[in-house]
């Protein structure tokens, strides 16, 4: 590949999508753009980089950002972040919210589902302290194809088997031929829209929870420092934010400060309230030329049914939140029954497979996260009282038999010098 065409893709997929391509994972753009090649009857990267430099094609761009996705997830991935989730989080941010009861999660790479759905399972598994409330679940992503996917709520025997507990498998899961159907009922409580985390967040109302978890690692600093500052302004001065292992917002964003007690987990800081930041593309304009021709906009997932989202939680950055797309409800019913009989083993997930980043771009030695004090940071987590009875006992996820491999490709750890 001629290193000016090599130039381009990366750009366009930065301009697009925020991901870094470094030189090193060049090889990445063979192995997944030789299927769109030959997908559009074109002879290889060569002649598909011709077809995008000549422009006129959209949706050939659309296609090629989306084959660069990389759509690594599983149930109840980092285990510890769903304990946390459901025994100190949610209780927590029922205590706030108990004058409304309306909380609202977003999770911003939802990818195939297997985030929402877990948050999914853990609220519905609260039962009655739940009742009377309004959880709200936004699954967003980028790509159509794997919000598909998402919206169908089918997963393969492999699928299922990596972290999601037997007894909730048979719980919350229905055999379909060679795969497992999730319930309606699960299913029916995630909204899934495509929504790229470049553009304007706004539209999307207010979060008092945000998962946004193993996106990050893909983009450059600036991107990173933009998105988690717009972030934040989604949120309420309450607001908890969650990232993946291997990210952090420490020397990034001085909007969030890590959490102390939970690993990943971050709660705004003063900072939080400052001023809106400029969008990516603003910042990507200043440090480097853009294409030529600005990113259109995409369209939107086809098979999915257009639904007006309820009104969202009070909060500062509270705004009317936009139409959100819901995945079809089967008739058919939950197969709940078999709850009643259900094993408390839990399927032994197989090892996590191998992953392919795109880029994990390293953080540069300037930029490289300080070490933390959590001694003088005040968290609103921090040492939760007698968690107000969400727990449900037996229901945690199984130990993967191996640690999970993050989507750089490595085990599950925290930037260097930085726990959180
Ligand atoms: C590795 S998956 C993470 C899935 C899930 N959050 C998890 O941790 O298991 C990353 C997802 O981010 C999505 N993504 C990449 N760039 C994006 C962008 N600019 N806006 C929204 N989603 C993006 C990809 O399509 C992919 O599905």
């Amino acid at each position: 590949m001629r290193p000016e065409d090599f130039d381009y893709i990366c750009r366009m997929l930065r301009d697009r999508s925020g991901l870094v391509l470094n030189q090193d994972k060049g090889y990445l753009l063979e192995s997944r753009l030789t299927p769109v090649a030959q997908r559009h009857g074109l002879a290889g990267l060569d002649a598909l980089i011709a077809k995008l430099r000549a422009g006129g094609d959209d949706a050939l761009s659309v296609e090629v950002t989306e084959a660069m996705t990389t759509n690594e997830s599983f149930f109840f991935r980092d285990e510890h972040i769903f304990t946390g989730f459901r025994d100190s989080i949610l209780p927590r941010m029922m205590e706030a919210r108990a004058a409304h009861r309306h909380i609202r999660i977003w999770c911003a790479a939802a990818s195939s589902g297997q985030e929402p759905y877990t948050l999914a399972m853990i609220l519905k598994d609260a039962g009655a302290k739940l009742d009377g409330w309004k959880c709200e679940i936004i699954g967003t992503d980028i790509s159509n194809q794997i919000l598909k996917r998402a919206s169908d709520g089918l997963y393969s025997q492999f699928e299922v088997q990596r972290g999601l507990p037997v007894q909730l498998l048979v719980k919350y899961f229905e055999k379909d031929d060679q795969m497992w159907r999730i319930a309606p009922e699960i299913k029916s409580m995630v909204h899934y829209r495509k929504f790229n985390l470049l553009e304007n967040m706004s539209i999307l109302g207010s979060f008092d929870i945000v998962f946004c978890r193993n996106v990050l690692i893909y983009f450059d600093q600036v991107a990173k420092g933009d998105i988690l500052g717009r972030i934040a302004q989604l949120m309420p001065a309450d607001g908890i934010l969650i990232l993946g292992g291997a990210e952090s917002v420490v020397g990034i964003s001085d909007q969030f400060i890590p959490d102390p007690d939970q690993r990943g987990v971050y709660c705004k800081s003063n900072a939080g309230q400052s001023a809106p930041v400029a969008t990516y593309t603003t910042k990507l304009a200043a440090t480097s030329a853009n294409l030529a021709q600005a990113t259109p906009p995409q369209s939107p997932v086809t098979a999915v049914t257009l639904t007006a989202a309820p009104a969202s939680a009070p909060g500062p950055a509270a705004a009317a939140p936009a139409p959100v797309i819901s995945a079809p409800r089967p008739a058919a019913p939950a197969t709940a029954a078999l709850a009643a009989s259900t094993p408390t083993a839990a399927v032994k997930p197989a090892a996590p497979a191998p992953m392919t980043p795109a880029a994990a771009p390293s953080v540069p030695a300037a930029a490289k996260p300080a070490p933390t004090t959590p001694a003088t940071t005040v968290s609103p987590l921090a040492k939760p009282p007698a968690p107000a009875g969400t727990s449900v006992p037996g229901t945690g996820p199984a130990k993967p038999s191996a640690a999970p491999a993050d989507d750089s490709g490595q085990a599950n750890r925290q930037p260097q010098g930085a726990r959180n």
